[in-house]
């Protein structure tokens, strides 16, 4: 056998398939692994009893009532996930211009945390202070005249975390983009007795496509006027990103997450080598709808791309990921 071509192809004979020959070496020399713990469950909640509602256009999941939310974070508690994070359907009648609804200690997403506490005091509960469900035009703040005005918001979802935290949120997470929020927010938990609820940073939040579904699923879509680019990152923005996010590292955050996920794994990478905070992507509605309705169609194997992208985050440098795959991802991972 002619044996120059080795050394034509292979440069000094350096073949990396030696590690992947066999299905022990590839376990052996793999770098980044998913667990359970990883997963972190968002969930829909609804008014009533009874009710689990599908959401059309992400497959899969559903709107429950508390009692229902309740069964299913038990099984999720079972199955190993650490953490959910709920978000409530408020009824549209209790919507407002300002949101007022998210200062009701019995607000649909309290109740949830109560019953939530009560039942399966082992999973976490990490709750949303953005106004978004509870503003009849479905921005994240208090509009005036046209404007989301920042301050006035910051003051309203201080308000908002301590009740959460009185309902038993472990974790406050807030989402609304407004400057100056997470200081304000440690301070009045602190001020509230709250020193032991975290705050997990929406912090790198940005103006994005890929929220479509979650809007259909709380039912904002309809209501809202214009978009959020006043105050969420746009795409186009890494080094604001990173700014914004070492505000939120100074100004208290526990811990930071990136969202949306997929497309966004370069500012996971950033904020992880950064800040070394615990650090989470949000795979958010449309990147679940994007998958599940191509492989409805038998286009992909969804099961394979789930697995996938979940741990793609992983190498991104990602400690965990806020999915709405967690109850499927976590039947295929097993308890650790
Ligand atoms: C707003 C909020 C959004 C999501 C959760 N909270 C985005 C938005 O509607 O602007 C999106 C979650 C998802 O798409 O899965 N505070």
């Amino acid at each position: 056998m002619d044996k120059t071509h080795l050394v034509d192809h292979v440069t000094g004979h350096r073949r990396m398939r030696r590690n992947r020959k066999a299905d022990w070496t590839r376990r052996m020399v793999q770098e980044n692994r998913l667990t359970v713990d990883d997963l972190i469950w968002p969930i829909f909640i609804v008014p009533g009893t009874g009710i689990v509602d599908p959401i059309k256009s992400m497959p899969g999941v559903n709107r429950m009532s508390v009692d229902k939310a309740v069964e299913a974070i038990r099984e999720a508690a079972d199955l190993g996930i650490p953490a959910v994070a709920p978000f409530p359907d408020i009824e549209m009648n209790l919507r407002d211009e300002t949101g007022s609804a998210i200062l009701d200690p019995n607000n649909l997403i309290n109740q949830f945390t109560i019953a939530a506490k009560k039942a399966v005091p082992s999973i976490g509960v990490i709750t949303d202070v953005a106004l978004d469900p509870f503003t009849s035009h479905g921005h994240d703040g208090i509009l005036r005249e046209g404007m989301i005005v920042n301050d006035e918001t910051v003051d309203q979802v201080i308000k908002a975390a301590v009740l959460q935290a009185d309902a038993g949120a472990d974790i406050i997470a807030p989402s609304e983009m407004m400057d100056g929020r997470i200081g304000a927010i440690r301070r009045g938990l602190d001020a509230a007795g709250h020193q032991d609820v975290g705050i997990m940073s929406y912090a790198t939040k940005f103006s994005s496509g890929f929220y479509g579904p979650y809007r259909e699923a709380i039912n904002t879509s309809g209501l809202l006027k214009g978009d959020k680019n006043a105050y969420y990152i746009s795409p186009a923005n890494g080094t604001e990103a990173m700014r914004d996010a070492a505000l939120d590292v100074e100004e208290g955050a526990d811990m930071l997450m990136v969202k949306p996920g997929i497309a966004y794994l370069d500012i996971c990478w950033r904020v992880k080598e950064a800040f070394g905070l615990p650090t989470y992507a949000y795979q958010v509605s449309g990147e679940y709808s994007q998958i599940k309705a191509a492989a409805m169609n038998g286009w992909i194997d969804g099961d394979r791309i789930m697995m996938e992208t979940l741990l793609c985050f992983k190498r991104a440098g990602c400690d965990g990921i806020l999915t709405y795959f967690a109850i499927e991802a976590a039947k295929k991972l097993g308890r650790v």
